[in-house]
């Protein structure tokens, strides 16, 4: 792997300032001592972040009941998500915080709003009274289409208030994307909007909820916040709009004292199958995790303001935009638009107008950066900041650099957090005010975490090595299953090694015990930050009528890390043309989002197979990222030839 191997010869080392340390939530003498105590007793180490992070109604009987792969947290213990992100800001000492902002919000034209934790309280209340209002239950999940917008907050949070699952579809999702979510989770209502604004102009998403709700029975009713105000044409009884529900909802709903493994929200995330997993999270276990992780990782005081530039509908946006920031009694930056509009400083306008002090987001963001030009950050002030992070990808030394020069202004520290859907909160990471880092080296594991590097057999690697990025015992923020099928997950994750968890990163550790993510070892692409199953694609291609086959593979990408690129057989008599390509990734974007559209698109009269009638992706993948010439088609033409001869072999 070039990549990797450039990685490793990353020498530079950035140790922590003292004054950054002497002002940090955890200096080096907490992070040690909780190594330790994480190391020889993680249970009693979570039990002590659990007290200290977040409130409960009832305390638990036993930390952890482990009976694999099923994991349990603060077992018998009830709490409340919203209760802990907003009820306990407004009361006793903490009351101060009643008129603090616990959400700055940027809408892509430029309207903008500071919402209080008073104000959001007041706010959610009156949203779960809407969803009681329309027979949401404790237990009935909720599926929310949004933009990044306020509400969008409000939804969530309401149904962690009465126990309503929330299930969030990322707004890029295509309308049979959002249809096959909603029907897996059998979700009652759902949440949207009438559209949003991206790149300068208003795009409608309600049309969208229309098509999906017309195949899923199980949708009682849609909400809809007027966001654009284009024309919407709302289904009586079955559509409902979010401000005349609220004109006449009740501010008063106390918060539901749920069982800490109540489930708290599904998300969904692709495998290496075309159908993507419901990744499963509960509420006490969750939090703890989210709630002690951006304390002692974006370092976060009441005086910050914390910016994660990701999108809510992504899991990094459920624990790092909401529900982390807010349990600290955080003030958290929501923007709803595209990074370049109305120009390519938007970003960091942003971070001077509002004066970010911890700004997380991820590599394939910088990387765009670079290629704009220096000139857009260095117009703005940007000495507010004091810490930065990345997550999504490994992020390579170069990109790293110019984060920590052009926006750090080189004084601010740079978290490389690793972490996955499936783990509900940072695992992988450098403690800003202890660990020395590396550009391109996540560092190590935080306190409580047992991340190991594996060999195929299950034997720890003995640094300098590589293999299988591996946890060992579980944590709080695990995923509690694959949403409706148990079987799944525990073949997915839990059969490669008895009772270890497998990631599905290759890594490598070294002398000094630091890892080094490689990227995915199995069918799935990282696009911009983003996990798409090869065969998800491969999936939404072959339902086009005109293709009979198709191989889909990821080749390295300059800016979004990975391009998918797709080799695709055609029936017979079909004119491969650019009017098919551009057909065929327009298929894919209506079947599954833009975000799996391909780059591009090789027509091929055979694929590469094995003897057992595998496609040979690695072959593929060397054609994919050889330089754009037709030319490799021909060997690729050479190979099927051999394919082909193979299979006349085996009749
Ligand atoms: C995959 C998880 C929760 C993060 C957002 C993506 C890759 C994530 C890093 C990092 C190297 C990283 C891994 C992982 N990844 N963070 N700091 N360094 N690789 O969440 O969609 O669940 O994807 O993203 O490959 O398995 P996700």
């Amino acid at each position: 792997m070039p990549d990797i191997e450039s990685l490793l010869k990353e020498k530079r080392v950035f140790k922590p300032s003292p004054e950054f340390s002497r002002q940090a939530n955890w200096n080096r003498k907490t992070v040690a001592e909780y190594r330790k105590l994480g190391s020889t007793n993680p249970t009693r180490f979570w039990a002590k972040m659990a007290k200290e992070h977040v409130s409960w109604f009832t305390p638990w009987k036993k930390v952890l009941d482990w009976k694999p792969p099923f994991a349990k947290w603060f077992v018998g213990a009830k709490l409340n998500v919203s209760y802990n992100c907003l009820d306990r800001h407004l009361e006793g000492e903490n009351a101060w915080r009643r008129n603090k902002a616990a959400i700055i919000w940027e809408g892509e034209p430029g309207d903008s709003r500071v919402i209080t934790y008073a104000q959001l309280h007041r706010e959610v209340c009156k949203f779960a009274n809407v969803l009681k209002g329309l027979g949401v239950k404790k237990g009935d999940r909720v599926a929310l289409y949004m933009p990044m917008i306020p509400e969008l907050a409000v939804a969530m949070l309401a149904c962690t208030r009465i126990g309503a699952p929330h299930s969030i579809v990322f707004g890029g999702f295509s309308a049979d994307s959002l249809r096959d979510r909603i029907n897996d989770a059998g979700a009652v209502v759902v949440i949207t909007a009438d559209g949003g604004y991206r790149r300068g102009s208003s795009f409608a998403l309600k049309p969208m909820v229309d098509k999906a709700v017309e195949g899923a029975d199980c949708v009682e009713h849609v909400v809809v916040v007027k966001r654009t105000g284009e024309t919407t044409g709302m289904m009586s009884p079955r559509d409902v709009w979010w401000h005349d529900l609220m004109a006449n909802a009740s501010p008063k709903c106390p918060a539901a004292k749920l069982d800490a493994e109540h489930p708290l929200f599904i998300l969904y995330t692709s495998g290496t199958t075309g159908k993507p997993k419901g990744i499963l999270h509960t509420t006490g276990g969750y939090l703890v995790h989210v709630a002690t992780t951006a304390k002692a990782i974006f370092d976060l005081k009441d005086e910050d303001v914390f910016w994660c530039s990701a999108d809510i509908g992504w899991i990094t946006g459920h624990s790092y935009v909401i529900y982390g920031p807010l349990a600290n009694g955080a003030t958290t930056v929501m923007y709803e638009g595209v990074p370049t509009h109305p120009g390519p400083d938007r970003w960091w306008s942003i971070i001077e107008r509002w004066g970010v002090s911890v700004f997380y987001t991820a590599p394939t963001a910088i990387r765009t950066f670079i290629r704009l030009g220096d000139q857009h950050p260095k117009k703005h002030d940007l000495s507010s900041l004091r810490l930065l992070g990345t997550v999504g990808e490994p992020i390579n030394p170069e990109a790293w650099i110019w984060y920590h020069r052009v926006i750090g202004g080189r004084k601010c520290p740079i978290v490389d957090t690793w972490w996955q859907t499936e783990t509900g909160g940072i695992m992988i990471t450098p403690l800003p005010g202890a660990v020395a880092t590396k550009p391109g080296s996540a560092t190590l594991a935080f306190p409580g975490i047992d991340a190991e590097v594996l060999s195929e057999e299950g034997d720890p690697t003995k640094p300098p090595g590589g293999g299988f990025l591996a946890i060992r015992k579980p944590w709080p923020g695990m995923l509690r299953g694959i949403w409706g099928d148990n079987q799944r997950y525990a073949e997915t994750y839990w059969s490669k090694w008895k009772n270890i968890y497998f990631a599905g990163d290759g890594a490598h550790r070294e002398k000094d015990g630091y890892f080094w993510i490689m990227g995915r070892v199995d069918d799935v692409m990282n696009i911009s930050g983003h996990r798409i199953g090869t065969m998800e694609v491969e999936s939404a291609l072959v339902s086009h009528q005109l293709v009979a086959e198709a191989a889909v593979v990821g080749r390295p990408d300059e800016i979004t890390g990975t391009a998918i690129v797709a080799f695709v057989t055609v029936r017979v008599g079909t004119k491969t043309d650019v009017d098919l390509v551009d057909t065929l990734r327009n298929h894919v974007t209506k079947e599954i989002g833009a975000i799996a559209k391909p780059k591009e698109i090789r027509f091929t009269d055979a694929l590469p197979k094995t003897r057992s009638g595998k496609i040979m992706r690695r072959l593929l993948r060397d054609i994919a990222s050889g330089k754009d010439t037709v030319g490799d088609t021909t060997t690729l033409e050479d190979y099927s030839v051999l394919a082909a001869l193979r299979e006349s072999d085996d009749g």
